[in-house]
């Protein structure tokens, strides 16, 4: 099936999540080495990014590396932050012809500083681009985020910035990692695994989630399309019922 041709192009949805596992998994059964999985997962970022530039998805999160990945063995964990540094230097120029703009979430001041060097120059290159966003979540943790996000907006309360009544879901969005960033109607996770694993757990709330057995270095255009379909033929309800929703306002 073309699902790309069947997609409704007024719902598309403005913001895409997709947590990419499987690597390890995938590399596993061709019985290469694990960082090979990773390596070749880099094409599977491309053809996600390429297939929601074409669709005009506005913003595309990756789950790149969590805050929990440092425990993995010190070979696979500098192998994947090495693969990191390659990947940006090597793409910046591919972002900027497809006028996408880089940003990045997570606690990245604690990536290694080639990492942290390599982001920063390609958030500054590609910043004016006016295309798809890709948001890399790099040492990344929900929990972190709500924490760092709570200590902020209690600072403010305690210097007397701000009342008790000013905490809102509008304030705790601007002080999360995501600020500015609409949440995601529409969250993937690939390899079969049916878990969030400390993945944006403020802007999920909503979110209709999208579990795929296809391992990330198999991941296509046609699966992110297929995901995309299945999203717009699900009723979000936000808690009305049905016939609320097909009301004329
Ligand atoms: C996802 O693939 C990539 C990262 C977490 C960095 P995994 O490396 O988790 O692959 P599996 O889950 O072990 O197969
Ligand atoms: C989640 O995958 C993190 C990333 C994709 C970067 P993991 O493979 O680390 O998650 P768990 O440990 O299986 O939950
Ligand atoms: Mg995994």
């Amino acid at each position: 099936m073309n699902y790309k041709e069947k997609l409704e192009t007024d719902n598309i949805p403005e913001h895409v999540a997709i947590i990419m596992d499987g690597n390890g998994r995938w590399a596993k059964e061709k019985g290469e080495m694990r960082l090979f999985g990773h390596a070749t997962g880099v094409e599977s970022v491309r053809e996600a990014l390429t297939a929601a530039s074409e669709v005009k998805v506005k913003y595309l999160t990756l789950y790149a590396f969590s805050t929990e990945n440092w425990n993995r063995p010190k070979a696979e964990v500098d192998g994947l932050m090495d693969l990191l540094v390659n990947t940006i230097a090597n793409e910046i120029e591919s972002l900027n012809n497809n006028d996408v703009r880089l940003l990045t979430i997570g606690n990245t001041n604690d990536l290694p500083e080639s990492c942290r060097v390599e982001l920063l120059r390609a958030i500054e290159k590609t910043k004016d681009n006016k295309g798809t966003v890709l948001v890399l979540a790099l040492n990344y943790s929900a929990k972190l985020e709500i924490k760092q996000a709570i200590k902020n907006i209690a600072t403010k309360y305690k210097n007397g910035d701000i009342e008790l009544e000013d905490i809102d879901d509008e304030l705790i969005h601007q002080n999360l990692y995501t600020a500015g960033i609409p949440d995601p109607e529409l969250m993937i996770r690939t390899s079969g695994e049916i878990r969030i694993s400390n993945f944006l757990l403020w802007q999920l709330a909503y979110s209709e989630l999208h579990f795929t057995p296809v391992f990330w270095p198999d991941f296509k255009k046609e699966d992110f399309y297929r995901a995309i379909y299945e999203y717009q033929t699900r009723e979000r309800r936000f808690g009305m019922i049905g016939e609320q929703l097909n009301e004329p306002e």
